[in-house]
């Protein structure tokens, strides 16, 4: 096992009724920004309910509305813009990864004098930020417990994240009950984000890492018994829980500290969401079976941790290794595809041609050489073919 900090910070206020946490901003400031998304919040009554409690605790508010699935940078500088004109003390997202990740890099933009832009291409410049504070409405990206923002700039198709311990919330309010409204759709692509967070961690070149490994076991497990269930029965609470709990525990450094490497179907996706805009959770389901394939076929020798997570997620009895890794990945696909009903290939979700292919497969490569088995540009356009 590699040697590792863990130190996340983030309190988590986890169930029913703990929005009445919000109160606690009355002694922390006097005016937030308030970051969400499309409108969820105020279909959900959730809007109505935080602005309540707010003006209750004595905070002002001030608002960021609108910030888009793969927030945009343009955004991005309009929360700046607000809190530098406005004097805002602090910052409150309410919603999923989108709201969260743009509310991050305001937070810290807030406090930097040249473009935010920067902050997202060199995480180094982040030298501190406005204390953020979340309320989570849908399980995936764990943005609630990490320090991590994925911020797109349409314009150079650059979808790139960026990271700073300034950035982790002071306090993150899970009540699953939120995300009873979640459409099926982000249902889906939530829980195949979760499942690509922890699979990312579970397939590692470290030695020795037998905690972390087991850790990821328990939540791909629970993954495949509450996906389909909160799928079908949206307002199922405990369905909700276990999945917005994996969704925290997947990406807040408890599976990999020790035993991490270069994320890779990673790397791959945002390349496809930057290009065309695609749901992030979507992309991930799509290519992590091919990633699996191409793995085994350029290194033979990783069959058995194909076998292994097959075995210890899905049950599968064979002996042999790679029946064991085969029959791991159809399994798989028949999870993501079948019982998630994930569209399956890039052509179900609107890439209809393959003029970029090289293009993202060249600028995803440059991050994802050092990766569980390295990926070069033709292994990465290899892949592309497959889940054309
Ligand atoms: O915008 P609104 O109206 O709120 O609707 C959203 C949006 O359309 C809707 N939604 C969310 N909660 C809802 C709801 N609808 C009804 N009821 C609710 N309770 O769901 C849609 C998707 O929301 P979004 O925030 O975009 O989803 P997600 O949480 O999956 O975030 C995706 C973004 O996070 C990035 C992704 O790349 C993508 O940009 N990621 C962030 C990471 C991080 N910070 O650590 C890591 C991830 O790997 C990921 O890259
Ligand atoms: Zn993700």
């Amino acid at each position: 096992m590699d040697n590792f900090t863990y130190n996340i910070p983030t309190k988590i206020y986890f169930g029913k009724g703990q929005i009445s946490h919000l109160a606690e901003l009355g002694s922390k400031g006097s005016k937030v920004l308030l970051v969400y998304g499309g409108g969820s919040i105020k279909r959900s009554g959730l809007y109505d309910t935080a602005c309540r409690i707010l003006k209750d605790a004595g905070v002002s508010v001030v608002e960021l509305a609108g910030v888009e699935p793969n927030p945009r940078i343009e955004t991005v500088r309009k929360g700046v813009e607000i809190c530098k004109t406005e004097d805002v003390d602090m910052i409150l997202a309410i919603g999923g990864g989108s709201a969260m990740d743009c509310a991050k890099v305001v937070a810290a933009g807030a406090l930097y004098d040249g473009d935010a832009w920067d902050l997202v291409i060199n995480p180094g410049l982040i030298a501190k930020a406005l204390p953020l504070y979340c309320v989570l409405t849908i399980a995936a990206t764990g943005s609630e417990m990490d320090m991590f923002a994925v911020i797109s700039d349409m314009s150079l198709n650059e979808k790139i994240g960026t990271a700073s311990p300034h950035m982790v919330p002071v306090f993150s309010i899970l009540d699953p009950e939120y995300t009873f409204t979640v459409p099926k759709k982000h249902t889906d692509a939530g829980t195949a984000d979760i499942m690509s967070h922890t699979i990312e961690n579970y397939f590692t070149n470290v030695e020795g890492a037998g905690i972390q490994g087991h850790l990821c076991e328990a939540v791909l497990k629970t993954l495949v018994e509450n996906g389909p269930v909160a799928l079908n029965e949206p307002d199922n609470y405990d369905a909700r829980a276990n999945l917005m709990w994996a969704s925290s525990l997947a990406i807040n450094g408890l599976l990999s500290g020790g035993a991490g490497v270069p994320w890779t179907a990673h790397p791959i996706e945002h390349e496809l969401s930057a290009f065309y805009d695609i749901t992030h959770g979507e992309g991930l389901a799509i290519v992590t079976p091919a990633w699996m394939e191409i793995c085994m076929k350029k290194d033979p020798s990783k069959t058995k941790d194909f076998a292994k997570f097959g075995r210890a997620v899905f049950g599968i009895t064979e002996e042999c290794d790679e029946c064991a890794a085969k029959d791991a990945v159809a399994k798989l696909r028949q999870f993501l595809f079948e019982s998630m009903e994930i569209p399956s290939t890039l052509r179900a979700v609107g890439i209809t041609e393959k003029d970029n292919f090289e293009k993202m497969a060249e600028k995803a490569a440059t991050r994802t050489a050092n990766g569980y088995v390295p990926m070069t540009k033709e292994d990465i356009v290899e892949i592309f073919e497959m889940c054309f």
